[in-house]
């Protein structure tokens, strides 16, 4: 295949990789030696998610609070230059740490690691974290429709064949159980912010203020009005410099699934069975015993 500038590679489809025992892209797993030996900056603001948590959504109203609600200087580039990916690596594209070393500081920063993977540097600089979680049934949904339109993953099958591959952790990225259970026990410490995406969904200027708070900025009703009204999905999903469709098309396919797909709570009783439904249940029981973390599934 002929090599283009920007990821011009062709993306093949092929198995994922193990990093320590979680189910990774390969590219990322070759790349991670530098992950590893990240140096974190004390004032970046790192912000952790399961795939397809509202990652974006909660990178754009980041940028947006460091940008004071200009809107127009957050289009000054696609939000995956703004918000560097830590761990991402793949031919033809910078790396996120590269990316990251380029970055002015205050920066902010985007990673999918569950928290044993967390560079030591983020903690010895003491890094602010903000972690957003979603409800498991609209994680998977999301992650199958992405499966299909990202091809560095693998044929992810019928929604059936993926629920399996999701339940029993082997999506890139793991266990979501483990993901949110791991980072909801470290949030006692104070410099990390759990949110939820249903919260967000329900009140966002009361989640935005929460952030603000945990920032320590304040801003006017106005920059307030103006941060909600961007970040709405309506919004996003027309922005060019946030749905993503300025990536090559051999990485994502928009014709397949747009990135902006839905934005919704409970998108999930749209695609699973009854008897999905109810063996998803079962699984969920099990693996969420013993914790006090609670989602919302419905709207
Ligand atoms: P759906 O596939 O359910 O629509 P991530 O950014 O972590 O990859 O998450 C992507 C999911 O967040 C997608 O979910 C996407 O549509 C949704 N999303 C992105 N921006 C959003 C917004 N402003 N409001 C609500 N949902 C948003």
């Amino acid at each position: 295949a002929a090599a283009g500038a920007m990821g011009g590679d062709d993306v093949v489809r092929g198995e994922l990789g193990s990093l320590h025992g979680i189910p990774l892209y390969k590219s990322f797993i070759e790349g991670w030696p530098k992950v590893e030996a990240f140096q974190a900056r004390p004032d970046d603001l790192l912000i952790a998610t399961y795939p397809k948590s509202g990652t974006t959504w909660l990178s754009e109203i980041l940028d947006l609070i460091y940008q004071d609600g200009d809107v127009e200087k957050c289009r000054r580039d696609a939000i995956y230059n703004r918000v560097p990916f830590l761990e991402f690596k793949t031919p033809g594209i910078p790396a996120g740490v590269e990316m990251l070393e380029k970055t002015p500081s205050p920066r902010l920063v985007k990673t999918h690691l569950p928290v044993q993977l967390l560079p030591a540097s983020f903690q010895d600089k003491d890094c602010k974290i903000i972690y957003m979680a979603r409800n498991a049934k609209d994680v998977v949904v999301s992650y199958y429709y992405f499966y299909q339109m990202v091809k560095i993953h693998p044929d992810p099958g019928t929604l059936s064949d993926f629920l399996e591959t999701f339940l029993s952790g082997k999506a890139a990225y793991g266990s979501w159980y483990d993901h949110v259970r791991g980072w909801w026990e470290k949030r006692q410490e104070k410099r990390l912010l759990y949110l939820f995406y249903e919260d967000m969904k329900k009140d966002p200027r009361q989640e935005v203020q929460k952030i603000l708070r945990f920032l320590g900025k304040e801003v006017s009703e106005e920059t307030m009005a103006r941060i909600l009204h961007h970040t709405s999905f309506q919004q996003m999903k027309k922005n060019p410099s946030t749905n993503y469709e300025s990536m090559p098309t051999n990485l994502m396919d928009h014709s397949i699934s747009p990135f902006m797909r839905k934005g919704t709570t409970g998108d999930w009783k749209n695609h699973f069975t009854v008897a999905q439904n109810e063996c998803f249940n079962q699984h969920y029981r099990q693996h969420m015993a013993g914790t006090d973390l609670r989602f919302q599934m419905e709207e």
